[in-house]
């Protein structure tokens, strides 16, 4: 029998699985476990099942032991793994592609919505008791139909954002480190763009692409310049992709017309500036948040630290071996 530490609360279908093949130390409190707390019980650990919220890190790693043989980061990205540190250490790495697709995209399209029609900023003038009447021009918003939607980032989130776009009569470009196949692009009628066009050309941006050194800060104050005055920004992938404080001057100045957000750059922190802007929705990084997908998560990451164990390959290995 391995030793499975869990280091965050799960969905308990996952820990069953888990519990039915090993010993589990699963954290079950509501908030994060520290730092301190998890060097101590990941100690002699032969998996771990870790939340986006751990770092997994060469002191980790290191602190649980060279038995270590899998993390199985219950997340599609996985910025807060050290994935070398892993190779080095010949622990595989595993998180959860494919089943969070589809929530994730609904959660975007919430935010192109509470952007361009403003619903966000509707939602708070009723609960605020502010006094309020139907009037012709009051909170008017902007129409998607024959809007051009820029993808950054067309992995599987982002082509299913796209097949919203087009239910909504919008048009497709994209900027990828990979050609859609030609199904694909025919279906999305998209259209492979440099970034610098999809700036220029896009009435929203979304970004989809996995955060790294690359995508650090990928939009920022030039980016915010290169867009339309019109446009819109929405990220539901990570914070660091865009430049939390170049976003407040943008969306001050009126250098474009508004943004939704998920994630943030020092989440769960929320930079001031935005905080004060009515032309911005915010969302507490809910993407995956329902109930099947977050079950769905939970036990794709079992099933990643089961099959390591058994000395199985993982379904969804972030590296290949
Ligand atoms: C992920 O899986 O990377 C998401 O951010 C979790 O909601």
């Amino acid at each position: 029998m391995s030793k499975i530490v869990v280091t965050g609360r799960i969905p308990e279908a996952a820990v069953e699985m888990l519990r039915a093949e090993h010993e589990v130390d699963a954290w079950s409190a509501a908030e994060s476990i520290g730092r301190d707390e998890l060097l101590s019980r990941v100690v002699g650990a032969d998996a771990l099942v870790t939340l986006l919220t751990e770092r997994v890190d060469a002191e980790l790693l290191d602190t649980a032991g060279p038995q270590l043989q899998v993390v199985a980061n219950v997340a599609v990205g996985y910025d807060n793994l050290d994935v070398p540190a892993c190779v080095e250490r010949g622990v595989t790495a595993t998180n959860t592609p494919g089943v969070l697709t589809e929530a994730t995209a609904d959660t975007t399209f919430a935010l192109i919505l509470m952007a361009t029609r403003r619903t966000g900023e509707g939602e708070r003038v009723i609960r605020s008791g502010q006094p309020w009447k139907w009037g012709m021009f009051y909170l008017l918003g902007t129409g998607l139909q024959g809007k051009t939607l820029g993808v950054v980032g067309m992995g599987a989130i982002g082509v299913a954002t796209a097949r919203r776009a087009r239910a909504f009569g919008m048009n497709v470009i994209y900027q990828s480190l990979f050609e859609l196949s030609p199904e694909v692009a025919a279906e999305l009628g998209a259209r492979r763009v440099e970034l610098d066009e999809l700036l220029a050309t896009a009435d929203v941006v979304s970004l989809h692409c996995p955060y790294g050194p690359e995508t650090h800060h990928l939009i920022g104050a030039a980016q915010f310049a290169a867009m339309r005055e019109t446009a819109y920004l929405v990220n539901t992938a990570r914070g660091p992709i865009v430049d939390e404080a170049a976003l407040v001057d943008a969306l001050r100045d009126g250098q474009i017309a508004g943004a939704g957000l998920d994630v943030y750059e020092r989440e769960p922190l929320v930079e001031p500036g935005l905080l004060e802007l009515d032309n911005v929705a915010l969302l507490p990084h809910l993407g995956s948040a329902t109930i099947e997908t977050r079950t769905a998560m939970a036990t794709l990451a079992a099933a990643n630290a089961l099959a390591v164990l058994r000395g199985e390959h993982p379904p969804t290995p972030i590296q290949s071996w």
